[in-house]
């Protein structure tokens, strides 16, 4: 067993952990996160996405003393101040998904994308989901959810 210590969404635990436990499974059930999915468990969906000291990583090939003394954000993290990310408020304009659960994993995947974004093609936009798998939407919703946060982004930013 090995001491720990991650901070996820601004919590910060001591926690003594199997050196084998996977990333995911200590945010689900150490933290309840259970807005972290287990997809494929071995790195082909991107369903399990989070945010290791703000990138992206995929918590299904991390193991949890891997991120000791790290800052973890999860989809439960997104919201601010009582309001959902902009990529969650598109994802609903855009009616971007159907059984949502693929949808933590595109959403803290491309948060970042949207955040540095400033008008990319729509190749750039599905090159940058392409490590996520949705099998409901077809992904053009997700496309323009993308895009349309991009927009809301680039207006607040100008305001
Ligand atoms: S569950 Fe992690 S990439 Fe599929
Ligand atoms: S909405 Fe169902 S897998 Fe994406």
């Amino acid at each position: 067993m090995m001491q720990i210590t991650l901070t996820v969404n601004g919590v910060t635990k001591a926690l003594t952990v199997e050196p084998r436990r996977l990333l995911a499974d200590v945010l689900r059930h150490e933290f309840g996160c259970y807005g972290v999915r287990f997809g494929c468990s071995h790195g082909a969906c991107g369903c399990c996405t989070v945010h290791v000291d703000g990138q992206p990583r995929l918590s299904c090939i991390a193991f949890a003393v891997q991120c000791d003394g790290m800052s973890i954000a999860t989809i439960e993290g997104m919201p601010k101040d009582g309001a959902l990310h902009p990529l969650q408020q598109a994802f609903i304009a855009e009616h971007a998904l159907q059984c949502g659960y693929c949808t933590p994993g595109f959403i803290m995947a491309l948060a970042p994308f949207v955040e540095r974004g400033t008008d990319p093609t729509d190749t750039e936009i599905r090159d940058a989901m392409s490590g996520n798998i949705c099998r409901c939407t077809g992904y053009d919703g997700i496309v323009a959810a993308i895009r349309r946060a991009i927009g809301e982004r680039k207006r607040v930013d100008s305001d």
